[in-house]
């Protein structure tokens, strides 16, 4: 069976919302869901968000939320308020932090009459390196978020094969660490190109400094975009 193809999601990250502004509107002819991280959201608050619902896009809300349970559970309930289509927990907050978690979607979806965000786990964060056992340590925080029913993991693409074996569309997987070149790492360790990405099964892949800071932002958009079509090709 030939696998979905995977999406864009442009990561925001900067504290110019101009800056945001213009590269949501670059971009809005393909990419339909924009990451607002801590830099966009803490120097700009929910004015960031109109920066992307203007356009007609939606929000993937990456605050990485790790705390105790109730908290977790006050922070997704609230996020309902503000029709975000993802968030974004640490796994390693446990199994309570995460039921808190989807009960907070659950009720806050009910208060506010909205959509229930998707609430996707990060595993093991894309700029640590290959040490040993992170690759069973991401299967195994899979794990964790499967049994716990929220809707899909943060990964690198190293693990999404692994996790789409043994999961496949029961976890949504979401790959950053995206570079056009294996070169150009910045301060992340486990990269890919979207060719790579696409091709190992990601649903979703998030692409960040590759084109927010390339002196040509559209053209290595496109090249993100011919990546992902060539390994639909193969
Ligand atoms: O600029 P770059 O492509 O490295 O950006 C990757 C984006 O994905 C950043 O916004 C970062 O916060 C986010 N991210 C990540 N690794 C994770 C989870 C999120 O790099 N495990």
């Amino acid at each position: 069976m030939k696998q979905r193809r995977s999406e864009i999601i442009l990561a925001l990250d900067t504290d110019d919302i101009e800056e945001a502004r213009n590269l949501a509107k670059l971009a809005q002819e393909l990419v339909k869901i924009f990451k607002i991280g801590p830099i966009l959201f803490i120097s700009h608050g929910l004015k960031a968000m109109d920066v992307v619902k203007d356009g007609g896009g939606e929000i993937f809300l990456d605050l990485k939320l790790h705390d105790i349970p109730n908290t977790v559970k006050g922070g997704v309930k609230a996020a309902c308020s503000l029709g975000v289509r993802m968030i974004t927990l640490h796994l390693a907050g446990g199994i309570e932090m995460i039921k808190g978690a989807v009960d907070g979607a659950i009720e806050g979806s009910q208060k506010y009459g909205g959509i229930k965000p998707l609430l996707i786990g990060v595993t093991r964060l894309t700029s640590l390196s290959k040490e040993r056992g992170l690759h069973d340590d991401v299967l195994r925080l899979s794990e964790v978020a499967a049994k716990s029913g929220i809707d899909g993991i943060v990964c690198s693409a190293q693990e999404v094969a692994s996790v789409k074996q043994a999961y496949g569309d029961n976890l949504i997987t979401v790959v950053p660490g995206i570079r056009l070149t294996k070169e150009n790492k910045d301060d992340q360790a486990r990269v890919a190109t979207p060719e790579d990405a696409a091709r190992a099964g990601a649903d979703y892949i998030v692409v960040g400094r590759t084109v927010t800071r390339s002196s040509d932002p559209a053209r290595a958009l496109q090249h993100v975009v011919e990546g992902i079509e060539n390994a639909q090709r193969s």
